[in-house]
Protein backbone atom coordinates (compact mmCIF):
# COMPACT_ATOMS: atom_id res chain seq x y z
CA UNK A 1 0.00 0.00 0.00
CA UNK A 2 1.34 3.14 -0.87
CA UNK A 3 1.72 5.39 2.25
CA UNK A 4 -1.31 7.52 3.54
CA UNK A 5 -1.27 11.43 4.41
CA UNK A 6 -1.79 10.05 8.34
CA UNK A 7 0.99 7.80 8.50
CA UNK A 8 3.53 11.07 7.78
CA UNK A 9 1.27 13.32 10.14
CA UNK A 10 1.38 14.37 13.98
CA UNK A 11 -1.87 14.55 16.04
CA UNK A 12 -2.19 17.31 18.71
CA UNK A 13 -4.92 16.34 21.56
CA UNK A 14 -6.62 19.21 22.84
CA UNK A 15 -8.76 18.45 25.80
CA UNK A 16 -11.56 21.10 25.71
CA UNK A 17 -12.37 22.02 28.76
CA UNK A 18 -8.68 22.81 30.02
CA UNK A 19 -6.85 24.65 26.73
CA UNK A 20 -8.12 27.94 26.68
CA UNK A 21 -11.31 29.69 27.90
CA UNK A 22 -12.48 32.79 25.94
CA UNK A 23 -15.12 33.97 28.09
CA UNK A 24 -13.91 33.80 31.77
CA UNK A 25 -16.48 31.08 32.88
CA UNK A 26 -13.26 29.02 33.66
CA UNK A 27 -13.99 26.34 30.94
CA UNK A 28 -11.89 26.26 27.76
CA UNK A 29 -14.16 26.79 24.83
CA UNK A 30 -13.64 26.62 21.43
CA UNK A 31 -13.31 30.11 20.42
CA UNK A 32 -10.68 29.81 22.59
CA UNK A 33 -9.24 26.81 20.52
CA UNK A 34 -9.45 28.66 17.95
CA UNK A 35 -7.62 31.22 19.02
CA UNK A 36 -4.73 28.98 19.71
CA UNK A 37 -5.16 27.27 16.62
CA UNK A 38 -1.96 29.17 15.13
CA UNK A 39 -0.04 27.62 18.17
CA UNK A 40 -0.68 24.24 17.44
CA UNK A 41 0.43 25.11 13.61
CA UNK A 42 3.99 26.16 15.21
CA UNK A 43 4.58 23.71 16.76
CA UNK A 44 4.26 21.86 13.36
CA UNK A 45 1.42 19.54 14.00
CA UNK A 46 -1.45 18.22 10.86
CA UNK A 47 -4.36 16.91 13.27
CA UNK A 48 -5.90 18.32 15.77
CA UNK A 49 -8.01 15.91 18.24
CA UNK A 50 -10.92 17.28 20.52
CA UNK A 51 -12.18 15.39 22.64
CA UNK A 52 -16.19 15.33 23.28
CA UNK A 53 -17.97 18.71 21.87
CA UNK A 54 -21.23 17.70 22.30
CA UNK A 55 -24.27 18.14 25.00
CA UNK A 56 -23.20 16.19 27.77
CA UNK A 57 -24.67 15.92 31.94
CA UNK A 58 -20.57 16.55 32.05
CA UNK A 59 -20.96 12.88 34.33
CA UNK A 60 -18.04 11.75 32.59
CA UNK A 61 -16.44 15.00 30.64
CA UNK A 62 -18.45 14.80 27.83
CA UNK A 63 -18.21 11.02 27.30
CA UNK A 64 -22.04 11.21 28.20
CA UNK A 65 -23.41 12.37 25.06
CA UNK A 66 -26.65 13.64 25.26
CA UNK A 67 -27.17 14.90 21.56
CA UNK A 68 -24.36 13.98 18.84
CA UNK A 69 -25.59 16.45 16.77
CA UNK A 70 -24.98 19.74 18.32
CA UNK A 71 -22.01 21.33 20.27
CA UNK A 72 -22.00 21.72 24.53
CA UNK A 73 -23.23 25.33 25.01
CA UNK A 74 -20.16 25.59 28.06
CA UNK A 75 -17.68 25.12 24.57
CA UNK A 76 -20.28 27.38 22.62
CA UNK A 77 -22.20 27.09 19.54
CA UNK A 78 -22.16 25.36 16.08
CA UNK A 79 -21.09 28.62 14.24
CA UNK A 80 -17.89 28.38 16.55
CA UNK A 81 -17.40 24.77 15.43
CA UNK A 82 -17.76 26.09 12.26
CA UNK A 83 -15.26 29.11 12.60
CA UNK A 84 -13.10 26.42 14.42
CA UNK A 85 -13.45 23.85 11.47
CA UNK A 86 -12.66 27.14 8.74
CA UNK A 87 -9.74 28.48 10.84
CA UNK A 88 -8.02 25.73 10.63
CA UNK A 89 -8.90 24.31 6.91
CA UNK A 90 -7.43 27.75 6.10
CA UNK A 91 -4.00 27.38 8.41
CA UNK A 92 -4.22 23.13 6.58
CA UNK A 93 -4.66 22.04 9.97
CA UNK A 94 -7.02 19.16 10.07
CA UNK A 95 -9.64 18.38 12.57
CA UNK A 96 -10.67 15.14 14.44
CA UNK A 97 -13.26 14.92 16.09
CA UNK A 98 -14.10 12.43 19.43
CA UNK A 99 -16.70 9.78 18.58
CA UNK A 100 -18.42 7.67 21.35
CA UNK A 101 -20.61 5.27 19.91
CA UNK A 102 -19.94 2.52 22.30
CA UNK A 103 -22.47 4.27 25.00
CA UNK A 104 -24.50 7.36 25.07
CA UNK A 105 -25.68 9.57 28.25
CA UNK A 106 -28.53 8.43 30.09
CA UNK A 107 -29.97 11.48 29.33
CA UNK A 108 -29.77 10.98 25.71
CA UNK A 109 -33.66 11.10 24.07
CA UNK A 110 -33.18 7.56 22.93
CA UNK A 111 -32.57 6.46 26.77
CA UNK A 112 -34.93 8.54 28.05
CA UNK A 113 -37.64 6.81 25.65
CA UNK A 114 -35.88 3.06 25.60
CA UNK A 115 -36.41 3.42 29.63
CA UNK A 116 -39.99 4.08 29.03
CA UNK A 117 -41.59 0.44 28.09
CA UNK A 118 -40.59 -2.39 26.46
CA UNK A 119 -42.15 -1.39 22.89
CA UNK A 120 -41.07 1.82 21.88
CA UNK A 121 -39.32 2.72 19.14
CA UNK A 122 -36.07 3.36 21.02
CA UNK A 123 -36.78 0.23 23.44
CA UNK A 124 -34.51 -2.12 21.98
CA UNK A 125 -31.36 0.89 21.28
CA UNK A 126 -29.60 0.02 24.43
CA UNK A 127 -28.82 -3.05 26.27
CA UNK A 128 -31.75 -4.74 28.74
CA UNK A 129 -32.10 -7.58 30.76
CA UNK A 130 -34.28 -9.03 33.07
CA UNK A 131 -33.11 -10.06 36.86
CA UNK A 132 -31.95 -13.19 37.49
CA UNK A 133 -33.19 -14.27 40.84
CA UNK A 134 -34.09 -11.06 41.53
CA UNK A 135 -30.44 -9.75 40.72
CA UNK A 136 -28.01 -8.21 38.46
CA UNK A 137 -28.22 -10.86 35.13
CA UNK A 138 -24.43 -11.33 35.96
CA UNK A 139 -21.37 -10.15 38.30
CA UNK A 140 -19.94 -8.11 35.39
CA UNK A 141 -18.16 -4.51 37.09
CA UNK A 142 -18.40 -1.71 35.55
CA UNK A 143 -14.86 0.13 34.31
CA UNK A 144 -15.79 3.01 37.03
CA UNK A 145 -16.39 0.68 39.92
CA UNK A 146 -19.48 -1.15 40.80
CA UNK A 147 -21.99 -3.22 38.97
CA UNK A 148 -22.35 -2.79 35.41
CA UNK A 149 -25.78 -3.35 35.39
CA UNK A 150 -29.14 -0.90 37.03
CA UNK A 151 -31.91 -1.51 37.51
CA UNK A 152 -35.30 0.49 35.89
CA UNK A 153 -38.27 -0.10 37.35
CA UNK A 154 -40.23 1.39 34.36
CA UNK A 155 -39.26 -1.80 32.80
CA UNK A 156 -38.45 -4.23 35.71
CA UNK A 157 -35.46 -4.37 33.68
CA UNK A 158 -31.78 -3.76 33.46
CA UNK A 159 -29.53 -2.34 31.82
CA UNK A 160 -25.87 -2.79 30.71
CA UNK A 161 -22.99 0.02 31.70
CA UNK A 162 -19.81 -0.34 30.82
CA UNK A 163 -18.31 2.56 32.76
CA UNK A 164 -20.95 4.94 34.92
CA UNK A 165 -24.59 4.47 35.28
CA UNK A 166 -25.22 7.37 33.86
CA UNK A 167 -23.23 5.94 30.53
CA UNK A 168 -25.75 3.00 28.80
CA UNK A 169 -24.30 0.94 26.19
CA UNK A 170 -25.54 0.67 22.89
CA UNK A 171 -27.19 -2.47 21.76
CA UNK A 172 -25.13 -2.88 18.61
CA UNK A 173 -26.91 -5.92 17.60
CA UNK A 174 -29.67 -3.61 16.53
CA UNK A 175 -29.60 -2.29 12.63
CA UNK A 176 -31.24 0.54 13.35
CA UNK A 177 -29.26 1.91 15.98
CA UNK A 178 -26.32 0.97 14.23
CA UNK A 179 -28.40 3.23 11.21
CA UNK A 180 -28.85 5.90 13.25
CA UNK A 181 -24.91 6.26 13.93
CA UNK A 182 -24.19 6.53 10.85
CA UNK A 183 -25.93 8.94 9.59
CA UNK A 184 -24.32 11.00 12.60
CA UNK A 185 -21.13 10.79 11.25
CA UNK A 186 -22.07 11.14 8.26
CA UNK A 187 -23.67 14.38 9.53
CA UNK A 188 -20.18 15.33 10.41
CA UNK A 189 -18.08 13.85 7.68
CA UNK A 190 -20.50 16.37 5.46
CA UNK A 191 -19.92 19.68 7.92
CA UNK A 192 -16.12 18.75 6.70
CA UNK A 193 -14.29 16.94 9.69
CA UNK A 194 -11.41 15.33 8.82
CA UNK A 195 -11.16 12.16 10.91
CA UNK A 196 -12.57 10.68 13.90
CA UNK A 197 -11.34 8.98 17.10
CA UNK A 198 -13.53 6.01 17.97
CA UNK A 199 -14.14 5.80 22.11
CA UNK A 200 -13.59 2.22 23.28
CA UNK A 201 -15.25 1.39 19.87
CA UNK A 202 -13.20 -2.15 20.53
CA UNK A 203 -15.88 -2.68 23.34
CA UNK A 204 -19.50 -1.89 21.25
CA UNK A 205 -19.80 -6.05 20.07
CA UNK A 206 -20.69 -7.97 23.51
CA UNK A 207 -21.30 -11.59 23.47
CA UNK A 208 -24.93 -12.28 23.76
CA UNK A 209 -25.21 -15.13 26.43
CA UNK A 210 -23.99 -12.52 29.37
CA UNK A 211 -22.49 -15.18 30.99
CA UNK A 212 -20.94 -15.14 34.81
CA UNK A 213 -17.60 -16.88 34.29
CA UNK A 214 -15.62 -16.64 37.76
CA UNK A 215 -17.97 -15.87 41.08
CA UNK A 216 -17.17 -12.76 43.23
CA UNK A 217 -18.60 -12.33 46.66
CA UNK A 218 -21.45 -10.72 47.23
CA UNK A 219 -20.94 -7.00 46.39
CA UNK A 220 -17.90 -7.67 44.55
CA UNK A 221 -17.59 -7.50 40.27
CA UNK A 222 -15.43 -9.09 38.05
CA UNK A 223 -14.11 -6.16 35.95
CA UNK A 224 -16.60 -6.54 32.16
CA UNK A 225 -13.22 -4.90 30.26
CA UNK A 226 -12.76 -8.86 29.50
CA UNK A 227 -16.06 -10.17 28.56
CA UNK A 228 -16.89 -7.12 25.76
CA UNK A 229 -13.00 -6.55 24.25
CA UNK A 230 -12.94 -7.56 20.73
CA UNK A 231 -16.11 -9.39 21.01
CA UNK A 232 -18.07 -11.86 18.33
CA UNK A 233 -18.95 -8.88 15.88
CA UNK A 234 -16.67 -5.99 16.43
CA UNK A 235 -14.87 -7.02 12.42
CA UNK A 236 -17.89 -6.89 10.85
CA UNK A 237 -19.48 -3.87 12.81
CA UNK A 238 -16.08 -1.87 11.87
CA UNK A 239 -16.52 -2.72 8.41
CA UNK A 240 -20.17 -1.79 8.25
CA UNK A 241 -18.79 1.56 9.76
CA UNK A 242 -16.16 1.96 7.50
CA UNK A 243 -18.92 1.36 3.55
CA UNK A 244 -21.34 3.53 5.02
CA UNK A 245 -19.47 6.62 6.62
CA UNK A 246 -15.64 6.58 5.77
CA UNK A 247 -15.08 4.69 2.66
CA UNK A 248 -14.44 7.04 -0.10
CA UNK A 249 -13.03 9.77 2.41
CA UNK A 250 -9.51 10.06 3.06
CA UNK A 251 -10.19 10.52 7.23
CA UNK A 252 -7.86 9.58 9.32
CA UNK A 253 -9.70 7.09 12.17
CA UNK A 254 -7.98 5.88 15.31
CA UNK A 255 -9.92 3.65 17.30
CA UNK A 256 -9.14 3.46 21.25
CA UNK A 257 -8.98 -0.35 21.94
CA UNK A 258 -7.97 -1.29 25.65
CA UNK A 259 -7.22 -4.83 25.65
CA UNK A 260 -6.62 -5.03 21.88
CA UNK A 261 -4.07 -7.69 20.82
CA UNK A 262 -1.06 -6.99 17.79
CA UNK A 263 -2.44 -9.60 16.21
CA UNK A 264 -6.19 -8.81 16.70
CA UNK A 265 -4.76 -5.23 15.49
CA UNK A 266 -3.76 -6.46 12.07
CA UNK A 267 -7.68 -6.77 11.61
CA UNK A 268 -9.28 -3.93 12.99
CA UNK A 269 -6.28 -1.09 11.36
CA UNK A 270 -4.85 -3.78 8.83
CA UNK A 271 -3.06 -1.76 6.12
CA UNK A 272 -5.41 -4.04 3.70
CA UNK A 273 -8.68 -4.15 5.29
CA UNK A 274 -11.62 -1.85 5.29
CA UNK A 275 -11.61 -1.14 9.27
CA UNK A 276 -10.07 1.84 10.97
CA UNK A 277 -6.82 3.37 10.12
CA UNK A 278 -4.74 2.76 13.60
CA UNK A 279 -5.65 1.22 16.85
CA UNK A 280 -4.74 3.33 20.04
CA UNK A 281 -3.58 0.52 22.77
CA UNK A 282 -2.47 0.79 26.39
CA UNK A 283 -0.28 -2.09 26.95
CA UNK A 284 2.71 -0.08 27.70
CA UNK A 285 0.49 2.17 29.44
CA UNK A 286 -0.48 -1.29 31.88
CA UNK A 287 3.27 -1.57 32.83
CA UNK A 288 3.43 0.27 36.13
CA UNK A 289 0.11 -0.92 37.76
CA UNK A 290 -0.11 -2.98 40.86
CA UNK A 291 1.61 -6.05 41.69
CA UNK A 292 -1.84 -6.73 43.38
CA UNK A 293 -4.49 -7.27 40.89
CA UNK A 294 -7.39 -5.80 43.01
CA UNK A 295 -6.01 -1.97 43.06
CA UNK A 296 -5.70 -2.25 38.81
CA UNK A 297 -3.91 1.23 38.04
CA UNK A 298 -3.75 2.39 41.41
CA UNK A 299 -0.07 2.14 42.09
CA UNK A 300 2.65 3.99 42.95
CA UNK A 301 5.22 1.60 41.21
CA UNK A 302 8.02 2.96 38.58
CA UNK A 303 8.23 1.30 35.14
CA UNK A 304 11.12 -1.38 34.13
CA UNK A 305 12.92 -0.39 30.79
CA UNK A 306 13.00 -3.89 30.01
CA UNK A 307 9.63 -4.23 29.93
CA UNK A 308 8.62 -1.00 28.29
CA UNK A 309 11.23 -2.41 25.45
CA UNK A 310 9.71 -5.47 24.94
CA UNK A 311 5.93 -3.79 24.95
CA UNK A 312 6.66 -1.48 22.57
CA UNK A 313 9.54 -3.68 20.37
CA UNK A 314 6.39 -6.17 20.12
CA UNK A 315 3.87 -3.45 18.93
CA UNK A 316 6.74 -2.35 16.20
CA UNK A 317 7.16 -5.68 14.96
CA UNK A 318 3.46 -7.17 15.89
CA UNK A 319 2.15 -4.18 13.04
CA UNK A 320 5.47 -4.02 10.52
CA UNK A 321 3.66 -3.99 7.13
CA UNK A 322 0.55 -5.12 8.28
CA UNK A 323 -1.43 -2.81 10.19
CA UNK A 324 -0.66 0.81 12.22
CA UNK A 325 -0.37 1.79 15.37
CA UNK A 326 -0.84 5.19 17.56
CA UNK A 327 2.61 6.42 19.47
CA UNK A 328 1.73 8.03 22.38
CA UNK A 329 2.83 8.66 26.48
CA UNK A 330 -0.33 10.74 27.18
CA UNK A 331 -3.95 11.61 26.97
CA UNK A 332 -6.84 12.60 29.15
CA UNK A 333 -6.91 9.53 30.44
CA UNK A 334 -3.22 9.09 32.00
CA UNK A 335 -1.04 11.15 34.14
CA UNK A 336 1.86 13.43 32.82
CA UNK A 337 4.89 11.15 31.01
CA UNK A 338 7.31 13.48 32.67
CA UNK A 339 6.32 12.81 36.01
CA UNK A 340 5.82 8.93 35.30
CA UNK A 341 8.46 7.50 32.90
CA UNK A 342 10.87 10.85 33.06
CA UNK A 343 12.14 13.13 36.18
CA UNK A 344 10.41 16.05 37.08
CA UNK A 345 12.93 17.46 39.23
CA UNK A 346 13.46 21.34 37.75
CA UNK A 347 17.29 19.97 36.42
CA UNK A 348 15.75 16.80 34.85
CA UNK A 349 12.36 17.99 33.61
CA UNK A 350 13.06 19.30 30.30
CA UNK A 351 15.76 16.96 29.48
CA UNK A 352 14.09 13.98 30.01
CA UNK A 353 11.11 14.95 28.62
CA UNK A 354 13.08 15.39 25.39
CA UNK A 355 14.51 11.99 26.09
CA UNK A 356 11.38 10.48 26.45
CA UNK A 357 9.78 12.28 23.30
CA UNK A 358 12.70 11.30 21.14
CA UNK A 359 12.35 7.74 22.27
CA UNK A 360 8.96 8.13 20.93
CA UNK A 361 9.29 9.89 17.82
CA UNK A 362 11.36 7.79 16.17
CA UNK A 363 9.23 4.84 16.34
CA UNK A 364 6.46 3.13 13.45
CA UNK A 365 3.14 5.13 14.04
CA UNK A 366 1.53 7.99 14.10
CA UNK A 367 2.35 10.27 16.97
CA UNK A 368 -0.08 11.81 19.55
CA UNK A 369 1.28 15.01 21.24
CA UNK A 370 -1.42 15.78 24.27
CA UNK A 371 -1.81 19.14 24.42
CA UNK A 372 1.34 20.39 27.41
CA UNK A 373 3.56 17.49 26.56
CA UNK A 374 5.57 20.04 24.85
CA UNK A 375 5.90 21.81 27.43
CA UNK A 376 6.81 19.44 29.85
CA UNK A 377 3.85 19.87 32.25
CA UNK A 378 3.35 18.17 35.08
CA UNK A 379 1.22 16.24 37.35
CA UNK A 380 -0.89 18.19 39.39
CA UNK A 381 0.31 17.55 43.15
CA UNK A 382 -2.95 18.15 44.63
CA UNK A 383 -2.93 17.28 47.89
CA UNK A 384 -6.81 17.09 48.77
CA UNK A 385 -9.07 14.66 48.06
CA UNK A 386 -11.31 17.57 47.34
CA UNK A 387 -8.85 18.85 44.85
CA UNK A 388 -10.07 16.42 42.11
CA UNK A 389 -13.22 16.39 39.68
CA UNK A 390 -12.39 12.94 37.75
CA UNK A 391 -15.30 10.61 38.72
CA UNK A 392 -13.00 7.66 38.19
CA UNK A 393 -10.63 8.98 40.96
CA UNK A 394 -13.46 9.79 43.50
CA UNK A 395 -15.12 6.20 43.12
CA UNK A 396 -11.87 4.45 43.46
CA UNK A 397 -11.22 6.76 46.43
CA UNK A 398 -14.74 5.81 48.01
CA UNK A 399 -13.96 1.63 46.70
CA UNK A 400 -10.49 1.25 48.34
CA UNK A 401 -10.77 3.28 51.00
CA UNK A 402 -14.23 3.73 52.86
CA UNK A 403 -15.55 0.21 51.25
CA UNK A 404 -12.94 -2.21 50.85
CA UNK A 405 -10.85 -0.95 52.95
CA UNK A 406 -7.77 -2.18 50.66
CA UNK A 407 -5.41 0.85 51.40
CA UNK A 408 -5.17 3.34 53.62
CA UNK A 409 -6.52 7.52 52.45
CA UNK A 410 -2.81 8.63 52.41
CA UNK A 411 -1.76 5.35 50.03
CA UNK A 412 -4.48 6.15 47.79
CA UNK A 413 -3.95 10.06 47.84
CA UNK A 414 -0.03 9.09 46.68
CA UNK A 415 -1.85 6.66 44.37
CA UNK A 416 -4.04 9.45 42.96
CA UNK A 417 -0.85 11.56 42.49
CA UNK A 418 0.74 9.31 40.51
CA UNK A 419 -1.84 8.32 38.51
CA UNK A 420 -5.22 9.96 38.52
CA UNK A 421 -6.65 11.55 34.88
CA UNK A 422 -7.14 14.81 36.67
CA UNK A 423 -3.28 14.99 36.23
CA UNK A 424 -3.82 15.86 32.92
CA UNK A 425 -6.38 17.49 32.90
CA UNK A 426 -5.07 20.64 34.60
CA UNK A 427 -5.34 24.04 32.03
CA UNK A 428 -2.88 24.57 30.02
CA UNK A 429 -0.16 26.82 31.37
CA UNK A 430 0.30 29.36 28.75
CA UNK A 431 2.38 32.32 30.39
CA UNK A 432 3.03 33.36 34.02
CA UNK A 433 -0.20 35.47 34.41
CA UNK A 434 -3.36 34.65 36.27
CA UNK A 435 -4.41 30.69 35.86
CA UNK A 436 -1.19 30.45 33.26
CA UNK A 437 -3.82 32.70 30.84
CA UNK A 438 -5.83 29.86 31.10
CA UNK A 439 -8.76 31.79 32.16
CA UNK A 440 -9.62 35.37 33.87
CA UNK A 441 -12.25 33.48 36.28
CA UNK A 442 -12.17 30.48 38.27
CA UNK A 443 -10.87 27.50 36.60
CA UNK A 444 -12.87 24.64 36.55
CA UNK A 445 -10.16 22.62 37.77
CA UNK A 446 -7.16 24.03 39.99
CA UNK A 447 -3.71 25.51 37.76
CA UNK A 448 -0.65 23.52 38.54
CA UNK A 449 1.34 26.37 40.36
CA UNK A 450 4.56 25.70 38.92
CA UNK A 451 3.06 27.49 35.86
CA UNK A 452 5.39 30.39 36.75
CA UNK A 453 8.15 28.09 35.86
CA UNK A 454 6.59 25.79 33.13
CA UNK A 455 4.48 28.07 30.45
CA UNK A 456 4.22 27.74 26.43
CA UNK A 457 5.60 31.53 26.38
CA UNK A 458 8.53 31.16 28.22
CA UNK A 459 9.19 28.09 25.76
CA UNK A 460 8.27 29.84 23.20
CA UNK A 461 11.47 32.78 23.94
CA UNK A 462 13.75 30.14 25.57
CA UNK A 463 16.09 29.01 22.91
CA UNK A 464 16.77 25.22 23.46
CA UNK A 465 13.22 24.82 24.87
CA UNK A 466 11.53 21.24 25.06
CA UNK A 467 8.73 23.23 22.78
CA UNK A 468 11.40 23.89 20.42
CA UNK A 469 12.50 20.11 20.34
CA UNK A 470 9.07 19.17 19.91
CA UNK A 471 9.47 21.17 16.80
CA UNK A 472 12.10 19.00 15.41
CA UNK A 473 11.10 16.24 16.15
CA UNK A 474 7.74 16.75 13.97
CA UNK A 475 10.10 18.45 11.04
CA UNK A 476 12.19 15.16 11.03
CA UNK A 477 8.79 12.76 10.92
CA UNK A 478 7.96 15.11 7.76
CA UNK A 479 11.03 15.33 6.23
CA UNK A 480 12.79 11.54 6.95
CA UNK A 481 10.76 8.84 5.49
CA UNK A 482 12.71 6.30 6.89
CA UNK A 483 10.99 7.13 10.26
CA UNK A 484 7.41 6.43 8.91
CA UNK A 485 8.03 3.29 6.70
CA UNK A 486 11.80 1.84 7.86
CA UNK A 487 12.13 -1.44 10.19
CA UNK A 488 12.29 -1.53 13.53
CA UNK A 489 15.49 -3.04 15.82
CA UNK A 490 15.83 -3.21 18.86
CA UNK A 491 19.52 -3.39 20.53
CA UNK A 492 20.22 -4.07 24.26
CA UNK A 493 17.25 -5.77 24.56
CA UNK A 494 17.77 -6.33 28.67
CA UNK A 495 19.58 -3.11 28.91
CA UNK A 496 17.97 -1.49 32.25
CA UNK A 497 19.29 1.96 31.84
CA UNK A 498 19.71 2.55 27.96
CA UNK A 499 16.88 2.09 25.25
CA UNK A 500 18.46 1.76 21.76
CA UNK A 501 17.25 0.87 18.26
CA UNK A 502 17.47 1.33 14.59
CA UNK A 503 15.44 2.29 11.86
CA UNK A 504 16.70 1.82 8.66
CA UNK A 505 15.36 1.51 4.91
CA UNK A 506 17.16 0.73 1.80
CA UNK A 507 18.50 4.12 1.50
CA UNK A 508 19.04 5.11 5.11
CA UNK A 509 19.73 4.34 8.56
CA UNK A 510 18.75 6.14 11.95
CA UNK A 511 20.47 5.05 15.52
CA UNK A 512 18.15 5.75 18.60
CA UNK A 513 19.96 5.89 21.82
CA UNK A 514 18.34 6.75 25.03
CA UNK A 515 19.49 7.07 28.51
CA UNK A 516 16.46 6.57 31.03
CA UNK A 517 18.42 6.88 34.24
CA UNK A 518 20.15 10.24 35.63
CA UNK A 519 23.19 8.40 36.40
CA UNK A 520 26.36 8.46 33.74
CA UNK A 521 26.08 5.38 31.22
CA UNK A 522 28.69 4.09 28.92
CA UNK A 523 27.58 2.08 26.03
CA UNK A 524 29.77 0.77 22.82
CA UNK A 525 27.62 0.81 19.07
CA UNK A 526 29.17 -1.35 16.76
CA UNK A 527 26.41 -0.72 14.74
CA UNK A 528 27.27 3.12 14.33
CA UNK A 529 30.03 3.60 10.71
CA UNK A 530 32.31 6.74 11.17
CA UNK A 531 30.63 8.34 8.87
CA UNK A 532 27.55 8.56 10.84
CA UNK A 533 26.07 12.01 11.72
CA UNK A 534 23.90 13.63 14.54
CA UNK A 535 20.58 14.18 13.85
CA UNK A 536 19.38 15.41 17.06
CA UNK A 537 20.47 15.55 20.71
CA UNK A 538 19.19 17.00 24.03
CA UNK A 539 22.34 18.30 24.62
CA UNK A 540 24.99 20.59 23.13
CA UNK A 541 27.84 18.17 22.47
CA UNK A 542 28.31 14.53 21.75
CA UNK A 543 30.44 12.45 24.25
CA UNK A 544 30.61 9.44 22.14
CA UNK A 545 30.01 6.16 24.36
CA UNK A 546 29.38 8.09 27.31
CA UNK A 547 25.73 9.22 27.79
CA UNK A 548 24.92 11.81 30.62
CA UNK A 549 21.99 12.16 32.66
CA UNK A 550 18.55 11.41 30.60
CA UNK A 551 20.67 11.86 27.20
CA UNK A 552 18.84 11.24 23.79
CA UNK A 553 20.86 10.97 20.51
CA UNK A 554 20.02 10.03 16.98
CA UNK A 555 22.39 9.60 14.61
CA UNK A 556 22.10 8.95 10.78
CA UNK A 557 24.00 6.83 8.67
C1 LIG B 1 -12.40 6.32 27.02
C2 LIG B 1 -12.13 7.78 27.24
C3 LIG B 1 -12.33 8.09 28.69
C4 LIG B 1 -13.76 7.79 29.05
C5 LIG B 1 -14.15 6.35 28.66
C6 LIG B 1 -15.65 6.19 28.65
O1 LIG B 1 -11.50 5.51 27.67
O2 LIG B 1 -10.86 8.10 26.78
O3 LIG B 1 -12.00 9.40 29.02
O4 LIG B 1 -13.95 7.96 30.43
O5 LIG B 1 -13.72 6.02 27.37
O6 LIG B 1 -16.22 6.87 27.58
CA1 LIG C 1 -15.50 29.37 28.51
Amino acid sequence: MATQWWQSAVVYQVYPRSFQDSNGDGIGDLPGITRRLAYIKHLGADVVWLNPIYPSPGVDNGYDVSDYYEINPEFGTMADFEELLATAHLKKLKVMLDMVLNHSSDQHPWFVESARNRDNRYADYYIWRDPVDGHEPNNWGAEFGGSAWTYVASRKQYYLHSFAPEQPDFNWENPHLRRALYDMLNFWVAKGVDGFRFDVINMISKPQDFRTKRSTPAGRFDPIGQYVANGPRLNEFLQELNAQVLSGHQLITVGEMPGVTTTLACDYAGLHRRELNMVFEFEHMNLDGNADAALGKWSDQRVALPALKRCLSKWQTGLADRAWNSLYWNNHDQPRIVSRFGDERPVYRQRSAKMLATMLHFLQGTPYIYAGEELAMTNAHFTKLSDYQDLDSLNRYHQLVEQERRVSAATMLRYLGRQSRDNARTPMQWDASANAGFTTGTPWLKVNPNYLRINAQKAQTTPGSILSYYQRLIKLRHQLPVITTGNYRLLLAEDPAVYAYLRSNHQQHLLVICNFTAATQTRHFSELPATATLLISNYDDDRGDVLRAYEAKVYQF
